[in-house]
């Protein structure tokens, strides 16, 4: 859908996701000519630099990140010529009459907060003095929004003092992905699964988010969260409401987070005994190639109790979920890049036919978010071949690179999609500010409980599947974690 002309303005625009995310994101969409040439995009951070040294790391961002297909010299010439630059101080007045200047505040302008959360209150305010938080401005945030309830409310006060709710866009990178997306297409545009989305059908779920990464350059951050702050909080609970949500009324931004919140809300406690903690030890053999170092070294903190793995079982206290467990795992440096949601239905009430081994009669239904996107159906159906009954389970398997041709391989990155629908003022893929709230409200008594017992993660292999703990989580249950691969 074609956008009005626009003015994005960056903050932080010579860190790390600019240069990695945001604009390499910005030029793929003005490639796909979804960026008219009137916006203006400006790049405002601390460094002293003019405009054709902020054109070069544009330039070299592009370089680095995009495909080379769309790497076209008068397409990068004529997006370069979109950017402008301020350098601004944001806690100072340094630059901001200027950045007032170029902002044209009678069309749509976003301010995209790429900086540490720290400095989100400085410029929500400064964008207010300066006359630039007016009715069409919208304000993009990252995470981590709060480490806490405590600094996630005090952050939302901060921002409300300055900018209303439909104005605050917080980015949650996973509801960008294509995949994740499609679990609310699945779900409630087909008649297919519903009826079967339930307790009395749905044994129990599996999402798990693997990492072969360490936490490379960002050990001091890291260290300070951990697997818990850092995946489950947000992505992972957004991934867990999309799959447990009851349909919304609409495809509507509080229509769909109303059913979010209701879910976490839901939530209950998780037990001590249904958490299992991991930390990375180095090993030779792992997929991320020259990652040898365990994790107390990559913080270079000896003795760091942050996990840089977890798992964990919980329940959803409602009508729908009702004694269908839901298993949660995320961790770095374990054996293969992979996320993924798999729902594991009851097996049918009776068999008529006589096998042995029953554990093979479940279907699962798996949704690849990454790598290959997909889905997979796991149904029975019977082995070919003369010799009687026999049953054998197959894979009903789809690609959306392989289903959709050409659009399924050209998937968008997530923020690109996502600095769209700030553009165009759609705020169902962005989290509320009660939501992240309720998601600290779960999260924190759960840590609180670990540091007051002042557990140690318990260390694994890196390149193996994480902790040998965690398997028991699924076994003492009678079931099992699908496979790292
Ligand atoms: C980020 C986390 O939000 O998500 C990182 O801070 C993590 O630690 C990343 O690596 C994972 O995102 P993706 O899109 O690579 O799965």
């Amino acid at each position: 859908i074609p956008v009005d002309p626009f003015d994005l303005v960056v903050f932080g625009a010579t860190g790390d996701l600019a240069n990695r995310k945001i604009l390499p994101g910005l030029y793929r969409r003005f490639f796909a000519g979804q960026i008219p040439e009137k916006s203006k995009i400006i790049g405002a951070a601390r460094s002293e630099m003019d405009i054709e040294a902020f054109r070069a790391q544009a330039r070299a961002a592009i370089t680095d990140h995009v495909g080379k297909a769309k790497q076209v010299p008068a397409q990068i010439e004529a997006f370069l010529r979109v950017l402008d630059y301020v350098a601004i101080d944001a806690q100072g007045d340094a630059g901001w009459d200027e950045l007032a200047a170029k902002v044209d505040c009678a069309r749509v302008n976003a301010f995209y907060f790429s900086v540490a959360p720290a400095l989100f209150g400085p410029l929500a305010e400064r964008l207010h003095r300066y006359q630039m938080a007016g009715p069409e401005a919208r304000i993009v945030v990252e995470k981590p929004f709060g480490r806490d309830l405590a600094t996630a409310r005090a952050l939302n006060a901060t921002l409300a003092a300055h900018f209303d709710e439909h104005q605050i866009y917080r980015i949650d990178h996973y509801l960008g992905k294509e995949t994740v997306q499609n679990l609310m297409a699945v779900r409630f545009a087909n008649i297919l699964f519903e009826p079967l989305w339930n307790a009395q059908y749905v044994d129990h779920v599996q999402i798990t988010v693997a990492e072969t990464v360490g936490v490379g350059g960002r050990g001091s951050y890291y260290d300070k969260s951990g697997a818990m702050r850092d995946m489950v909080q947000n992505h992972m609970m957004q991934l867990l409401c999309l799959i447990a949500m009851e349909p919304p009324y609409h495809f509507d931004p509080d229509a769909v987070r109303d059913e979010k919140l209701k879910v976490i809300r839901a939530l209950q406690p998780v037990q001590p005994a249904d958490i299992v903690r991991g930390q990375y030890l180095a090993h030779r053999h792992c997929a991320d190639e020259g990652a040898l170092r365990g994790y107390l070294e990559d913080v270079e903190n000896p003795n760091s109790r942050t996990e840089s793995y977890i798992a964990l079982k919980c329940h959803i206290a409602n009508w729908r979920w009702q004694g269908t467990p839901f298993y949660l795992r995320t961790g770095k440096r374990l054996r293969a890049r992979t996320s993924e949601i798999a729902i594991t239905f009851r097996q049918p009430p009776h068999s008529i036919f006589d096998e042995t081994d029953a554990s093979w009669r479940e279907n699962v239904l798996v949704i690849r978010l990454q790598p290959n996107e997909g889905m997979n159906l796991k149904v029975m159906i019977k082995e070919p071949g003369p010799g009687g009954m026999r049953l054998v389970q197959v894979p009903l398997d789809m690609s959306f690179a392989e289903a959709l041709g050409e659009d399924g391989a050209d998937i968008p990155d997530a923020y690109e999609r996502l600095i769209m629908d700030v553009i165009r003022g759609n705020q169902t893929l962005f989290m509320r500010g009660d939501e992240v709230e309720a998601a600290w409200a779960w999260t924190d008594p759960v840590i609180a409980g670990w540091d007051e017992r002042g557990e140690r993660p318990q260390p694994y292999d890196s390149g193996s599947s994480g902790p040998e703990d965690a398997l028991m989580l699924m076994h003492r249950d009678g079931r099992r974690w699908r496979e790292i691969r």
